[in-house]
C-alpha cells in the first residue's frame, strides 16, 4: 500500500502506550513498532500484555510492557518511570484504555457509571500526568483516543458520553499548559471500527453493525490502521504546529446522518 510515511519514521523515538494490549490500541503499537519505535505497553491483563510484548518483539521491534490498571496512579507512575529507564525520555504517550457497555442511566448503580469514568478519564489524567516529567521537551506529543460520544448523545451510553467530553476538554487543557514547554496534547475520535471489542458491545448483531454503517457519512467501518496512522502523524514532525486538537478519524459519523 503507497503511504506517506519515510520507513522507519518512528526510529529512536520512545513511546508509552496505555491500553494497547487488543483493538485499536494494539494496532497503533504493532504500527509504531514497524516503523523503529522503542514500544512500551501497558493494561490490566499480564498474559495480554506479554502476549503482546513477543508479538512486536518476533517481528523485529523493540518492545517491553508491564500490566498495570489506569485506575491506579501509583501504578501508571512506576510503569512510566519504568518506560523511561528502559528506552529514554518519552516523544509519544498515548492515553486509549477504556471501558464501555450498553447501559441505560437508570439501570446503572453508581459504581457502573464510576468504573466508565475512572478508566476513561481518569485514566487518561493518570496516564498524562504521570508521564509529564518523563517526556522530551520540547518535542512530545501526547495523544488521547476519544470517540464520538464526546460530542454526540447516544441513548444508553451516558457513562460513557459524560467521560469522553471530559477527555476532549482534557486535553485542550493541558495542550494550553503543557504547550510552553513544546509539549503537544491532541485527541484522536475514532468512528466504528471493524472487528474491535467497542464494536462487538455496540453493534453485536450483523443489523446493528448496518445500521451503524447506514450513519456513516462514507457508509463503511474503519480498520485500527486508519488510527494507528492519525497517531503516526501527530507523533511526527508534521504536526509539530498541531496541538490542542480533536482529530476526527470517523468516516464522517460525527456529523450525524443530516436528516430533519
Ligand atoms: C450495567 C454494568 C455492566 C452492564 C458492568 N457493570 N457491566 N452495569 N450494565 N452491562 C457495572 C458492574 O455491575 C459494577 O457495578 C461496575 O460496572 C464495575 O464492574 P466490574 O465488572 O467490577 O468492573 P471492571 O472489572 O473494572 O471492568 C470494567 C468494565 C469492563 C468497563 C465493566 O466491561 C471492561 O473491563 N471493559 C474493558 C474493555 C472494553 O470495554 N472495551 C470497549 C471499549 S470501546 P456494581 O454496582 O455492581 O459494583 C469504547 C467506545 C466504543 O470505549 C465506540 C464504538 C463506536
Ligand atoms: P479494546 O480492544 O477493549 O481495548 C481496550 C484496551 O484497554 C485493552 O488493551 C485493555 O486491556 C485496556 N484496558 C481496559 N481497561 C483498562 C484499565 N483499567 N487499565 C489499563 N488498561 C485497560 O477496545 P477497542 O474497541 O479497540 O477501543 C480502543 C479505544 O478506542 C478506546 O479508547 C475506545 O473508547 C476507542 N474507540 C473505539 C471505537 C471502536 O469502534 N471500537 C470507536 C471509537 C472510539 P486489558 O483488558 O488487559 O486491561
Amino acid at each position: 500500500m503507497a503511504t506517506i510515511f519515510k520507513p522507519d519514521c518512528m526510529a529512536d523515538r520512545s513511546v508509552f502506550l496505555a491500553g494497547a494490549t487488543s483493538g485499536i490500541n494494539l494496532g497503533i503499537a504493532e504500527r509504531f513498532a514497524e516503523e523503529g519505535a522503542r514500544v512500551f505497553v501497558i493494561s490490566r491483563d499480564a498474559e495480554k500484555v506479554a502476549r503482546t510484548v513477543d508479538t512486536l518483539k518476533a517481528s523485529g521491534g523493540q518492545a517491553a510492557g508491564t500490566a498495570c490498571d489506569v485506575r491506579d496512579y501509583d501504578a501508571v507512575d512506576a510503569a512510566v518511570k519504568d518506560a523511561a529507564d528502559q528506552f529514554g525520555p518519552l516523544d509519544f504517550v498515548l492515553a486509549g484504555a477504556a471501558g464501555n457497555f450498553p447501559a441505560a442511566a437508570i439501570d446503572m448503580s453508581a459504581n457502573g457509571f464510576r468504573t466508565v469514568v475512572d478508566i476513561d478519564l481518569m485514566g487518561t489524567y493518570n496516564v498524562f500526568r504521570a508521564s509529564h516529567p518523563h517526556l522530551r521537551k520540547p518535542g512530545a506529543s501526547l495523544v488521547a483516543i476519544t470517540a464520538p460520544q464526546a460530542e454526540r448523545p447516544y441513548v444508553m451510553q451516558s457513562h460513557v458520553c459524560a467521560a469522553k467530553a471530559g477527555v476532549n476538554m482534557l486535553v485542550k487543557c493541558l495542550a494550553l499548559e503543557w504547550g510552553p514547554e513544546g509539549v503537544r496534547v491532541n485527541a484522536i475520535s475514532p468512528g466504528p471500527i471493524e472487528g474491535t471489542e467497542g464494536m462487538k458491545r455496540l453493534a453485536p448483531t450483523p443489523e446493528a453493525e448496518a445500521a451503524v454503517k447506514a450513519n456513516v457519512a462514507l457508509r463503511a467501518l474503519g480498520a485500527p490502521r486508519d488510527i494507528a496512522d492519525g497517531c503516526l502523524y501527530l507523533a511526527g514532525d508534521e504536526a509539530r504546529y498541531v496541538t490542542g486538537t480533536i482529530l476526527y478519524i470517523d468516516g464522517g459519523v460525527v456529523l450525524g446522518n443530516g436528516r430533519f
